[in-house]
Formats: C-alpha cells, structure tokens, sequence
C-alpha cells in the first residue's frame, strides 16, 4: 500500500500509510481503539475502496486479485446475523471455497484440512453445533479454523484471541509460530498486545489517528496481552 487513505463518513480514518509486507513477514498492527487497525487490513483486501494511493495484493489491484486462496482473512468479528444457521463445521469449510470448483467438489484433502483446523482451535468435539450458538471466544476460533483450513499464504486476522481465553490463545500462538517456521507463511495481525506471540512477531506496524508512527520492531512495552 502506498499513501492509502480511506474516508468513512467524510472523515480520514486512514491519513496516507505506506505499507509493505514482504513474504514470510509476521507484522503485527497495534494502536489504540479506533485508530484504523481494521480500516487498514480491509483496505489492504480490497473490502473497503482507497479514496487515496494505491494498493496490490501480490502485484495486483484488489479488484484485479483473482487467487483468493492464497488469503485468509479472519474478520474482528463473526458476520453472523441472519440466514441459514450453520454448523461449526461448514462454516470452517467455507474456508476451502477458494480451493473447490464446479470441477472440483470437496475432496479427502479438503475433508482432512477441515479436521485439522477444528483439531488445532479445540472445537473438534462442537463441529454438529450451530456456530451462532457458541460464545463470543469460541466464534473466534471457528474464524481462525476457517482461515487455517484454506491453507492461504498469507493470514490477515483482525484481533484474533480477543475475548479468547489465555489456554486458547497459548495454543494458537503456538500454531502461529509452527506457520511462520518451516512453513513460512506470512502473517499481518492487529492485536492490543502481543502475549504469547511475542516471541515470533519481528515487526510492529503502530498507527494513531490513522497515521503510522512506528513501523519496526517490537517494542518492549507491547508485550501485554490485551
Ligand atoms: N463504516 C464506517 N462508517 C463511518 N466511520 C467508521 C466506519 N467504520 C469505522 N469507522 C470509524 O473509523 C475509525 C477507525 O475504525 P477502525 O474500526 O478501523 O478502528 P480500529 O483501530 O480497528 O479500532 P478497534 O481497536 O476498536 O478495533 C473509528 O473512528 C470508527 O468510528
Ligand atoms: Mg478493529
């Protein structure tokens, strides 16, 4: 992104951010409520239009971007509201959409990916029950499953392990740092805190008012879990 600027109800809520992240890049975004933090990653996916500057989702306008696949993308919160109800399970299998076709309806491989997110977010034994029924914390981890069972490149969460208790957020810190290793995924996360993934973020990206007023490494006192 270069010189992004987003306008909501007339008013600049992001104020021109240069933002570059490279592959295998764990970049966390921080900075206090309403400062742009979600604004920014849905504005790096094109969920919400630029009034100003430009960005390219590996090389492309987010309008030209066609390999959604290589995206997960886990929203701050559940858009859950009305429709048809759906189990833990579909709803962590709608993140393989972006792999299946017409052509290619749900394989083994889709099946097993499936197994694997709800086995890393704890809620294997709540795959039958209606996502909407479960807590706040446990939404947030189907969103997470859902992103996990895709397999994308690159993960953008929006404050993943708010509300999520310290046992799950232990856990998915450590599934965080498992893609960042050897898998070499790359990560942009906003969070209040960095807690226990502390030890594998290597870059912060802090904005205020829409402005960015550190981008590097971490500092120390961003540690606290929030
Ligand atoms: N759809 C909208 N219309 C008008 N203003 C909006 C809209 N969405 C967000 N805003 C405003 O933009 C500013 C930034 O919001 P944003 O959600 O990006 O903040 P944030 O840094 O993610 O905050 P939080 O830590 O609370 O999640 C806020 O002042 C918010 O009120
Ligand atoms: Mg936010």
């Amino acid at each position: 992104m270069t010189g992004g600027r987003v306008r909501l109800d007339g008013r600049e809520v992001l104020a021109g951010v240069d933002l570059r992240v490279e592959p295998g890049d764990v970049l966390a975004v921080m900075g206090p409520n309403g400062a742009g933090k979600s604004t920014l990653v849905k504005a790096l996916l094109g969920l919400i239009p630029l009034s100003g500057g430009r960005t390219e989702i590996y090389g492309a306008a987010p309008a030209r971007f066609r390999d959604w696949k290589r995206v997960g993308y886990v929203p701050q919160r559940l858009p859950m509201g009305g429709g048809v109800p759906s189990t833990v399970r579909e709803v962590v299998a709608s993140g393989r959409v972006a792999r299946q076709s017409r052509w290619r309806p749900t394989s083994a491989a889709d099946r097993a990916a499936v197994d694997r997110a709800l086995e890393t977010v704890g809620l294997t034994d709540r795959a039958r029950d209606s996502a909407h029924l479960l807590s706040g914390g446990q939404q947030q981890r189907v969103l997470i499953a859902r992103a996990l069972a895709g397999e994308p490149d690159v993960f953008v969460m929006d404050e993943p392990t708010a509300g999520v208790d310290a046992a799950s957020q232990a856990a998915l810190a450590a599934t965080l740092r498992d893609l960042t290793g050897d898998a070499g995924r790359t990560i942009v996360l906003v969070t209040h805190g960095l807690g226990p993934m502390e030890s594998f973020v290597d870059r912060a990206l802090v904005l205020e008012h829409g402005h960015v007023v550190h981008d590097g490494a971490p500092q120390t006192t961003m540690g606290a879990a929030g």
